[in-house]
């Protein structure tokens, strides 16, 4: 198809390309050539099992016929149309979309991503409230532009402050493990804890002035912050306070959505009703690129006479409409969000397993197919095996070493994320962390010097 021999792919990429999130000397990209299911290749034919879902999009796994027929079609048929026109995979995607999303929400914008699905959010919000605050949280990261780093609560926000959008307030999340608030007494219960996380986003709304504030947007499960559960509780207590301030509630389900968390969406969990959705990822099971915002119909009303000001030229592109329609039929046809959920225990299990056996790992959570390993140098004083936002020596020979055995992980400072495809069986499931299992050997080695 292309005149480049597979050998010299990695070379004349390094020549040619710039490298997002880094620095440009000191990439070192996998030179992938194909995928399928679970696995990935490189030129040289050596097998990876994907325990990253590439970039936590690749939801029913790789190389699915159906979703690759669909955007064949669609090229064939219709690969392009104005933003402005309506398409048959636009009107029914939309319909789709509010049958699988919680109920109130039935309108639907189509991005291009999770960042700019989020960044309209915030207009959608600004411009129905006519209030410009926007309450986020420090461990969350929703996206890259402008707009969506202003929202991003950690460090990745730092390098490009203070020039990105202004009126984004942070708080902190209910995070058990590292609580500020828990220190001394880490055993409290977990209604106490909730409320404490609650009162003190209530005193920040207070002191910010609900009469400013347009929405809170929160991840509903945090991804690459830590995998941050919210306990029980606390969603449905973080609804209240909007519906007690008047303020709209933005779920962020960009990672933690279609079945991640064993349920279509993480909010499922909780019966909580977001006044709008950001979607991206799991969308299309990144076959094509697409996000979309879902808002309850109020929200859309607000735009009947007053023009919406925002789009791009590839919003709503027929062929990611066209794969992200096949995508949801394939986890529908396939009930994939079924097998993850069920699959969620057997990955917890593991998880806790690998706890017991290693001294390195200070705690491990997960909810569906959406797990972390936090790695310590001390379980007593929780000291991360890498400091704030940085990475160690053990870290960096972990991550070699389980790519060298053929596991593709994240890792995240001093955590290993565990986020595979949601096909994945109990058997690929079990051949990962026989791989984990040796390699923290190394990490195990900072903590007991042997
Ligand atoms: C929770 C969350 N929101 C937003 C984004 C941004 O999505 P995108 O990279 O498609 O712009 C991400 C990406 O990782 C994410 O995890």
């Amino acid at each position: 198809m292309f005149d480049l021999p597979d050998a010299d792919i990695l070379s004349t990429a390094l020549e040619h390309n710039f490298w997002t999130w880094s620095a440009q000397a000191k990439v070192a990209p996998i030179p992938v050539t194909r995928a399928k299911g679970v696995y990935f290749w490189d030129v040289d034919g050596k097998r990876y099992l994907d325990f990253n879902s590439m970039t936590m999009c690749v939801n029913i796994g790789h190389g699915d016929e159906r979703v690759i027929n669909a955007i064949i079609e669609q090229a064939k048929a219709l690969p392009y149309a104005a933003p402005g026109m309506a398409t048959k995979p636009r009107a029914i995607l939309g319909k789709l979309l509010s049958e699988i999303t919680p109920a109130n929400l039935d309108h639907f914008m189509f991005t291009l991503g999770g960042a700019d699905a989020n960044e309209n959010a915030v207009k959608l919000v600004r411009g129905y409230t006519g209030k410009h605050k926007i309450l986020a949280r420090y461990r969350s990261y929703h996206g890259a532009s402008a707009g969506a780093m202003a929202l991003t609560g950690d460090p990745r926000r730092n390098t490009w402050e203070p020039n990105l959008m202004p009126g984004v307030v942070h708080f902190l999340d209910p995070y058990r493990y590292r609580s500020t608030f828990h220190r001394t007494n880490p055993d409290i219960s977990e209604v106490e804890f909730t409320q404490d996380y609650l009162n003190h986003l209530e005193e920040i709304i207070l002191y910010e002035d609900p009469g400013t504030i347009a929405a809170i947007l929160l991840e509903s499960v945090t991804g690459t912050n830590g995998i941050i559960i919210p306990p029980e509780g606390y969603l449905q207590g973080v609804r209240a306070l909007c519906d007690k301030y008047h303020i709209l509630m933005i779920a962020d389900e960009v990672m933690s959505g279609f079945g991640r968390t064993g349920k279509w969406f993480a909010v499922d969990h909780w019966n909580v009703v977001p006044d709008l959705m950001t979607m991206a990822k799991g969308l299309t099971s990144a076959y094509a690129p697409l996000g979309a915002v879902g808002m309850k119909p109020e929200i859309a009303a607000a735009f009947n006479k007053v023009v919406y000001q925002g789009g791009l030229t590839y919003t709503a592109h027929p062929i990611s409409l066209a794969a992200a329609i096949a995508n949801i039929k394939v986890m529908q046809e396939d009930h994939i969000i079924e097998h993850a959920n069920e699959m969620g225990p057997v990955l917890h299990r593991m998880l806790a397993d690998l706890g017991e056996q290693h001294p390195s790992i200070g705690e491990v959570r997960s909810i569906g197919l959406f797990g972390i390993i936090e790695l310590v140098r001390n379980r007593k004083t929780k000291e991360p095996l890498s400091p704030w936002n940085s990475s160690s020596p053990e870290m960096a020979a972990l991550r070699k070493t389980l790519l060298e055995n053929g596991l593709f992980v994240y890792t995240h400072w001093h955590t290993v994320l565990v986020i595979p495809p949601l096909i994945i069986t109990e058997a690929q499931l079990a051949e990962g962390f026989d791989i984990l299992d040796h390699a923290l050997s190394i990490t195990d080695k900072a903590v007991t010097g042997k």
